[in-house]
Formats: structure tokens, C-alpha cells, sequence
């Protein structure tokens, strides 16, 4: 565990009277909040809630120099020299189009992506396909984990203009040889975007070193607030993309008629900011930092071996991705025969209250085109233990044996409204 007793840091983890332990596997969708990035959520609102960069009084400067703050604190989180090079979104969704939409392609570009990227990597470049004529490139991936560094290049040597790929993914968690895939792609003149969603949370990532042009991800998958995010960029890169928004604070200037933008990165930051959820954030970073990412890893590493032994004598149990739970750390997810995924989902919770993610994890097309309609993904993350991994094992066990010769179907849980007829991505 990366520190004893931190999961009581975790307050959606607290015993309750009436409540069950809850055991949570869900962290790939979204991970849980520490009290210190409460405390300064609370804090913001209660000692200075200022906007930044407009107002003069006490509360605005204190936002303001927190929130600058906050920026050099996730520079040095990934290992950035500048801290301009970082941009406050929503969510890696909105950093990733800030990239598609701001590099103004068009007829004659082509992007690269793989056959297993989270449809926030996918959908934009299709409708950058219809609308702008850009083209994209599938490059499709075997189901192992391994990947195939000549095919990828030979790729790209077609014309690529811009690489966009998952550094850890959100289906199997396997993470892709992101250093060899960036010199090679630069060798060939083409930019790399990495989707870092599922790897900044558990793996220090260095981007000087990786040298890629561009890197999302989402706050609220790495302990901290719901809508948050960043998109870094190498130095130089932000001034090659357009605002995706623009208005209050992108412009030093303007006249009825003309308006001159603001440097990056405050030129891609439209608007009244989310100062709680950036500087919840910034708490955020500094307890994965305190954490220590390389413990987090083999922490994870460990409960997923756990998890991934304990189930593997049961024959219909199949996990996705590659065998060797050390190459897909952070998650495990897996397919049982004869059992519905989103089933499988709800009699866990109701039944052993483990929290996991069912369903086709926002890439549809892996499972479309194999005729799925889904599996189970266990994610593991630092205020996890071996109570988690017990209580997922003894569910699936149960559920096995309930299903046993009984056709496809686990038997009914009571169903909570919640869950009753919601579309699940
Ligand atoms: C690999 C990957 N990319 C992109 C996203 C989208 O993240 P968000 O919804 O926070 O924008 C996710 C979310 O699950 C993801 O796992």
C-alpha cells in the first residue's frame, strides 16, 4: 500500500452506519477524492472565493497566484520545464479537440489512431473527416498487448500528419511503447498526441524525455475533481494551435472590430475558470506526488496479480488483453461466459458491494466489431487493498457457480432504479 491507513483519507470509503464496505474498482471511469483535495476545494470558496486575473482586491490575488501555482505544480507532476506549456480543460476530452480542432487541419492531413482508442480520441477526427477532409488511418492492434513498431512506422511513412494515441488503455490497460512510438513518428514528420488519461494517474510520466508534442488527461481520474483536466504541450507546440473558445480572458485587447489574443496558454482559457477544481486538482497532484507514482504502479501491479491468479483455475473466466497482469497494472477486465457484463455489474454491487465498470468502456467499435457487447473491468488504484481484490473474487466465484449449466444469465438482483434503463457507454 503506498502509505498504511490511506484509505481513510478517502471518505466515500468510511464505514457508515448501515452501509456495507464498499469496495471500490471503478477508478479507470473515475477515481475517489482525498480530504486535502476537499479541504481545498472548501477552502477556495470559503477564504477566497476571487476570480483570477480581473479583480484587484485580496481574493482575486490569491486565486491568482494559487491558480499559476497550480500550473507549476502539474509542469513539474509531468516533468515539463514550463510551466506555460500547461492548459486548464474540462476533461481530456476537451484537451484532445483543443488539439484536433486548434491544428486547423484539412484536406491532405491524415491523423493515425489505433483500433482501440476511448471514443474521445476517435469521434473528432471523424467529424474533422466529414467536415475538413482529413483522413484517418486505423492501425489495428493484436489482442496480446504486443505492438508492432515496423507496422506503426510504415504508417506513418505514408503521410501521417499527426499520431494520436492511448499511452495506457482504458479497455485492457495495456500501455503502448510511447517513447519509440514518438521518435519514430517525429522521424517522419508527423506530431504525436497522447491520450494520458489512464496513465498519468499511475505512472510518473517525464515529457521533456518523451518529447511528445501533446498530452491529455483528466483530473478527475488522478484524485481530483470531477470536470477537470489538462492538455500539455512541448515548448512551442501551443503556439501552433487556434482557441477553441474565445471571449473574457484570451485577449490582451480589443476594439469594436479587431482583438489581439493573450500568449498560451491563457489564450485557450476562455472565460471564468473552474479555480476549485483547478486548485483541487493541484492537491490532488501533490498527494499522487507525496504517494509516490512508482509505488502506485507496483501497488497496483501487486493487487492485480492477486485478482488476476486468484480467478484464473475458474474456466470461464477470461481476462482481456495481455496474460501477464504486470503488462495491464492498473486494470483487469475480463469476460465470463454466459454472463452479461452489465449482470455481472450489478450483482457485484448488490451483492458484495464491489464497484466495478461494465459495458463496452466507451469503445464501442473494439466490441462491435467482435461481435461483444461488453465485459467486466476491475481498475485498481492506491487506496485499494487485498480486501477489494478478495471481496471481487469471492463475487465472480459466487456468480459462477450461481450460473452454472443455467444458460446465459446470472440470477436476478433486485435491479436499483438508478441503474434501470439508463443508456451505459
Ligand atoms: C483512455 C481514455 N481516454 C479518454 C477518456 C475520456 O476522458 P474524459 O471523459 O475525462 O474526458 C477516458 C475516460 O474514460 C479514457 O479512459
Amino acid at each position: 500500500m503506498p502509505r498504511a491507513g490511506c484509505r481513510a483519507d478517502f471518505p466515500a470509503l468510511a464505514r457508515r452506519p448501515g452501509r456495507p464496505m464498499i469496495h471500490y474498482l471503478d477508478s479507470a471511469c473515475m477515481s475517489l477524492v482525498p480530504r486535502p483535495v476537499l479541504r481545498a476545494m472548501e477552502e477556495y470558496y470559503r477564504d477566497f472565493p476571487g476570480c483570477a486575473g480581473r479583480s484587484l482586491h485580496r481574493f482575486s490575488e490569491e486565486v491568482s497566484h494559487r491558480f499559476e501555482a497550480a500550473r507549476e505544480g502539474f509542469a513539474r507532476f509531468l516533468g515539463t520545464r514550463d510551466a506555460a506549456s500547461i492548459v486548464f480543460v474540462r476533461n481530456a476530452t476537451e484537451a484532445i479537440n483543443l488539439v484536433g480542432r486548434g491544428l486547423s487541419l484539412g484536406r491532405g492531413d491524415r491523423v493515425l489512431v489505433s483500433d482501440q482508442e476511448h471514443n474521445s480520441n476517435l469521434v473528432l477526427w471523424q467529424r474533422l473527416g466529414t467536415e475538413r477532409g482529413v483522413g484517418l488511418d486505423v492501425l489495428p492492434l493484436p489482442e496480446d498487448g504486443s505492438f508492432d513498431l515496423e507496422a506503426f512506422e510504415e504508417r506513418v511513412a505514408r503521410g501521417v500528419t499527426l499520431v494520436s494515441l492511448f499511452h495506457t488503455s482504458n479497455l485492457d490497460g495495456r500501455s503502448l511503447p510511447v517513447a519509440e512510438i514518438v521518435e519514430r513518428a517525429h522521424a517522419h514528420g508527423a506530431r504525436v498526441l497522447l491520450d494520458g488519461c489512464q496513465a498519468a494517474p499511475h505512472v510518473p510520466i517525464d515529457l521533456a524525455r518523451l518529447g511528445a508534442d501533446f498530452y491529455a488527461l483528466s483530473g478527475h481520474k488522478m484524485l481530483g475533481p470531477t470536470g477537470t483536466g489538462v492538455l500539455a504541450a512541448a515548448p512551442g507546440a501551443l503556439d501552433t494551435l487556434e482557441p477553441l473558445l474565445v471571449g473574457g480572458e484570451t485577449v490582451e485587447w480589443t476594439t469594436l472590430t479587431e482583438h489581439a489574443l493573450r500568449p498560451p496558454p491563457h489564450r485557450f482559457e476562455a472565460g471564468l475558470q473552474n479555480y476549485a477544481g483547478v486548485l483541487g486538482s493541484h492537491a490532488a497532484v501533490r498527494y499522487l506526488e507525496a504517494a509516490g507514482r512508482d509505488t502506485i504502479a507496483d501497488h497496483d501491479r501487486r493487487l492485480n496479480a492477486r485478482a488476476t491468479a486468484a480467478l484464473a483455475g475458474e474456466d470461464r473466466f477470461h481476462p482481456l488483453g495481455p496474460a501477464d497482469p504486470a503488462d495491464r497494472p492498473s486494470i483487469l477486465a475480463f469476460a465470463l461466459d454466459g454472463v452479461d457484463s452489465h449482470d455481472a455489474a450489478l450483482f457485484l454491487d448488490a451483492g458484495h458491494s464491489v464497484l466495478v465498470r461494465s459495458g463496452r468502456h466507451c469503445v464501442h467499435s473494439w466490441y462491435d466489431r467482435r461481435g461483444l457487447t461488453g465485459n467486466v473491468r476491475a481498475s485498481f488504484y492506491l487506496y485499494n487493498d487485498g480486501t477489494d481484490v478478495d471481496a471481487l473474487v469471492r463475487g465472480v466465484r459466487e456468480l459462477l457457480r450461481r450460473t452454472e449449466g443455467k444458460g446465459p444469465r446470472p440470477p436476478k438482483v433486485a435491479p436499483r432504479p438508478r441503474a434501470v434503463g439508463r443508456r451505459r457507454r
